[in-house]
């Protein structure tokens, strides 16, 4: 694994879960083995949970971290070739030239901008980052990918699931602005590689592009889709038709008599959520609720993806 950009080039991701559920019990410790190791992380987008895990995760391993915000307003350039004597303040190449020179591994996040479908597909600033960097790149989410966030959901599943083969479900949701199709994508990529019975249901408008989640089912009624699944994970994302539009069916909300549809499934978001828009307090709060379960997974993940990283 040269770097960790998405799940569904992730030859391994079985064992990347394997490994962080073994985390989570604490079965499998490396206190020491990336000591001499520095982990470099840059933020070009706010974070709570992703910023904090990965770097507890870097420590648990003995690494030495070090985290930079470089905030939105630090414009790249991307093109080879350019004048640069507009916005753009340092090339990609140059960017991820010397941030190879400081980290052994470099941890990115930069969200899209959702203006333009076709320029966010293009994930520039990860896939730059990857063509000039001569040590691994982790994406911490992209325009398109939020494989670590994937992962923990994974880990997730596979620590509460009461069969081999649950069934999950994807469910868009509500929001009070259009959000980024990362997760969502992950999330698919995640299901798929896991090989669960997968459905997602979503108004009409908002189809995920199928050359990043496949063959994935989709059922456009929530409530067939409800029924009998055993974990429901709850997201909101653009409009894929109206791209970088907000759409604000409150109808699909999710709530107590939807998820009594389900086979008493275990609730999952990404976090943070918008409570009693997205999901009800009754629902976030429910002993099914696994939201924290996840975002505490967060570690495990970004740990078992810096371990792999380390061993090669
Ligand atoms: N789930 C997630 O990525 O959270 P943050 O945006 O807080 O990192």
């Amino acid at each position: 694994m040269k770097h960790y950009y998405n799940i569904k080039d992730t030859a391994n991701f079985k064992s990347l879960v394997e490994r962080g559920v073994r985390m989570r019990k604490g079965e499998e410790q490396d206190h020491s083995m990336g000591e001499g190791k520095t982990l470099v992380i840059v933020f070009f987008s706010p974070s709570l949970r992703t910023r904090i895990s990965t770097h507890k995760a870097g420590l648990n391993l003995g690494m030495q971290v070090i985290s930079m915000n470089a905030g939105d307003g630090y414009q790249m350039e991307f093109e080879l070739g350019t004048i640069m004597d507009g916005n753009t303040a340092e090339h990609i190449k140059e960017a991820s030239k010397v941030l190879s020179q400081y980290g052994d591994m470099i941890a990115v996040r930069a969200f899209p901008g959702l203006q333009s479908k076709e320029e966010d597909l293009k994930d520039r600033v990860l896939k730059g980052l990857m063509a000039y960097a001569t040590v691994p790149i982790i994406n911490l989410e992209s325009c398109l990918h939020h494989p670590l966030q994937g992962l923990a959901d994974a880990i997730t599943i596979e620590s509460y699931k009461k069969r081999d083969k649950p069934k999950v479900v994807l469910s868009w949701a509500p929001h009070v602005k259009a959000l980024p199709l990362a997760v969502p994508i992950s999330f698919a990529q995640a299901a798929t590689a896991m090989s669960y019975e997968f459905i997602i249901t979503h108004p009409k408008g908002h189809e995920l592009p199928q050359e990043l989640i496949g063959d994935a089912e989709v059922e456009y009624d929530q409530h067939k889709a409800f029924k009998g699944a055993d974990f429901i994970y709850a997201k909101s994302w653009s409009s894929t038709v109206q791209y970088g539009k907000l759409s604000n069916d409150r109808s699909w909300i999710i709530d107590e008599a939807k998820m009594a549809l389900t086979n008493d499934a275990g609730f999952m978001h990404c976090l943070p959520i918008r409570r009693n828009v997205v999901a009800t307090d009754e629902v976030l709060d429910a002993s099914t609720s696994l939201i924290y379960e996840e975002a505490g997974n967060r570690v495990h993940a970004a740990q078992s993806v810096i371990k792999e990283l380390l061993m090669e």
